[in-house]
């Protein structure tokens, strides 16, 4: 039965272009999940968007020395450009700065304050004299008073995952100009009273049964710990952002203030939707979100990584639950551990490991989406280095699927030209592969369901290593001295075992698995569930083309040349 089936990846800060950890944690696995769910023939609706308030995107325009609606205009551009060059096959790449989404934060703003879920606070917040300012989230750091890490931020301690409020930091200091000259002064602001959801947000959680155990160790242990639901505030003293109002109306003594970012990005997933509709991409957007406007029969699955999950299972739901009205709620989210580059992190602040559009200057996206996804951050931190990069790209991608394509198509060509020839009956080895492949295959649907990415990449691996397995056995350049008839049943099965594979690959390396298919005049989009009847496929007197090589192999030369070019730190 076709589902419907609404997909989301965190939604990557507009500051700058992400690292290779950024991609793997979020936008690559959702696009291998809408990629493969497509191909199974379900409505799939894929939303990302760039995350463009908030102090990132300040300090990184007053760096760059640009006005910031200008400056996250080019680096929407930017990000948008890189994502179609790792093929990430969003229906939609919206900006939470968009119209839409000034407009629905603010309704939700509203609908939360009529329902006594926001308190106004008179406050304090640390003001800055060297900087002549307030500093909210990270225009501020120190230690983190639940953990002791010392480069904790205003928002959130990036060691210990918590939420963190500016002036729970204890030796704060400006991030701007690293000045400690700081006061606390009075202001007021908004609190979304998170606290009142405790219960309403346990049961929602604990009849979660299947979700990742990171992911529900992590919601568990904020929701438990006693001020992990804390009130938290909802506003900032900043230009850039959603201004405040309470849905279409003034909000009195909230003048020049904006939402908090971490408020109104994952409104954006839902803004996002309209945004999709209002640029004609689609229509009917709020049968995605509206369980009372056709979103019931919808499944709805997040991505993301370990750091986001307390804001999607603790303060979105929050909002969605508080609203009163018939928003959808998650209903399944992944979420992933680090991965680490070459003995230490990936990190855009230090400018430390391979960002997106170096790696798609030295390589094309195929490799980068192999290897990050089949090594993907699941059970525990992963980590880069370039000689496993190498030597497993160079076996999988060249040694098993590259070779099996080339011997094949080459073969075929040099002995019956490029037709599917006819051969007779297959023989009991084949029989016994196509039921090794139907195993396999089976396995592979199930943990790609499953969202198990890792034991997907090894299940669709060992697809590939079969048919080469099966090519290496079989012989068919030896049979065919003494026996034509039985070589071409050998060639005519692998033949339609490249197009079996181009359609079963297509999720992970979406450019090589083209390039297979169109060699047969196919093009994916099917999911060839049924391998016996797949075999039989191609029509035996049709013509195809061998493909150029699919991938070539990086040279010792090209891997030390790459070390080094990478050991330091971008400028
Ligand atoms: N920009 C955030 C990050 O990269 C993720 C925001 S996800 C959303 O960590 F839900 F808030 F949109
Ligand atoms: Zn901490």
């Amino acid at each position: 039965m076709t589902q419907r089936i609404l997909i989301t990846s965190a939604i990557p800060y507009i500051n700058g272009i992400k690292h290779l950890g950024n991609l793997v944690g979020s936008q690559l696995p959702a696009d291998l999940f809408a990629r493969y769910k497509r191909a199974r023939g379900h409505q799939v609706l894929f939303l990302c968007a760039t995350d463009e308030h908030g102090t990132p995107a300040e300090l990184a325009a007053a760096k760059a020395g640009k006005p910031v609606a200008e400056y996250c205009a080019e680096m929407h551009a930017v990000q948008a450009d890189i994502a179609a060059g790792f093929r990430l096959s969003f229906d939609h790449f919206g900006r939470s700065s968009s119209d839409q989404n000034r407009a629905l934060t603010q309704h939700f703003a509203g609908k939360l304050a009529d329902n006594g879920l926001i308190r106004e606070v008179d406050e304090q917040q640390v003001f800055s004299h060297a900087d002549g300012r307030f500093l909210p989230d990270r225009y501020i750091e120190g230690t983190c008073p639940n953990c002791g890490y010392d480069g904790a931020r205003g928002d959130q301690c990036e060691n210990c995952t918590k939420q963190l409020d500016p002036t729970d930091l204890i030796n704060p200091r400006s991030a701007v100009s690293g000045s400690t000259d700081l006061e606390i002064r009075d202001t007021r602001h908004l609190y979304l009273r998170q606290s009142a959801m405790r219960d309403q947000l346990n049961a929602w959680i604990d009849s979660k049964t299947d979700w990742p155990v990171l992911t529900t160790s992590i919601a568990k242990k904020w929701l438990n710990d006693g001020d992990g639901l804390q009130d938290r505030g909802i506003t900032r003293d900043l230009d850039w952002g959603v201004p405040v109002r309470k849905g279409a109306q003034d909000w009195p003594g909230m003048d020049g203030k904006v939402f908090y970012v971490w408020f109104d990005a994952p409104i954006e997933y839902i803004a996002c939707a309209q945004e999709w509709q209002d640029a004609g991409k689609g229509s009917d957007w709020e049968s995605w979100w509206r369980t009372d406007k056709g979103a019931g029969d919808v499944t709805y699955f997040q991505f993301m990584g370990k750091d986001n999950v307390p804001f999607h299972t603790l303060s979105f739901p929050s909002t969605i639950l508080g609203s009163g009205e018939d928003w959808k709620l998650v209903d399944y989210i992944k979420s992933f551990n680090y991965l680490n580059y070459d003995g230490g992190q990936f990190s855009t602040s230090k400018g430390r490991g391979i960002f997106m559009d170096q790696a798609l200057e030295i390589l094309p996206a195929d490799y980068w989406r192999w290897w990050l996804l089949s090594h993907a951050p699941e059970s525990s931190d992963t980590e880069f280095t370039w000689d496993a990069f190498q030597q497993d790209t160079n076996k999988d991608l060249s040694d098993v699927l590259g070779n099996f394509v080339s011997r094949v198509t080459k073969f075929c060509r040099s002995k019956f030209g490029e037709v599917v020839p006819e051969g007779g009956a297959l023989d009991p080895r084949a029989q016994t592969l196509l039921a090794d492949l139907q195993t396999r295959l089976t396995a592979y649907e199930g943990h790609m369901d499953r969202m198990e990415v890792r034991k997907a990449a090894a299940d669709l691996r060992a697809i590939w290593v079969l048919g080469n397995e099966y090519l290496q056995d079989a012989q068919p350049w030896a049979v065919f001295k003494t026996d034509p008839e039985a070589a071409a049943a050998i060639v005519r099965l692998s033949l339609n075992l490249i197009c079996l594979y181009g359609h079963l690959s297509q999720p992970f390396i979406p450019d090589a698995a083209s390039k297979m298919l169109a060699a047969f005049g196919q093009t994916p989009g099917g999911w060839p569930s049924d391998v016996e009847a797949a075999a039989q496929t191609l029509v035996p007197g049709a013509s195809f083309t061998v493909p150029d090589n699919l991938f070539s192999k990086i040279a010792d030369e090209d891997r030390d040349a790459w070390k080094t070019r990478f050991a330091g730190t971008r400028d």
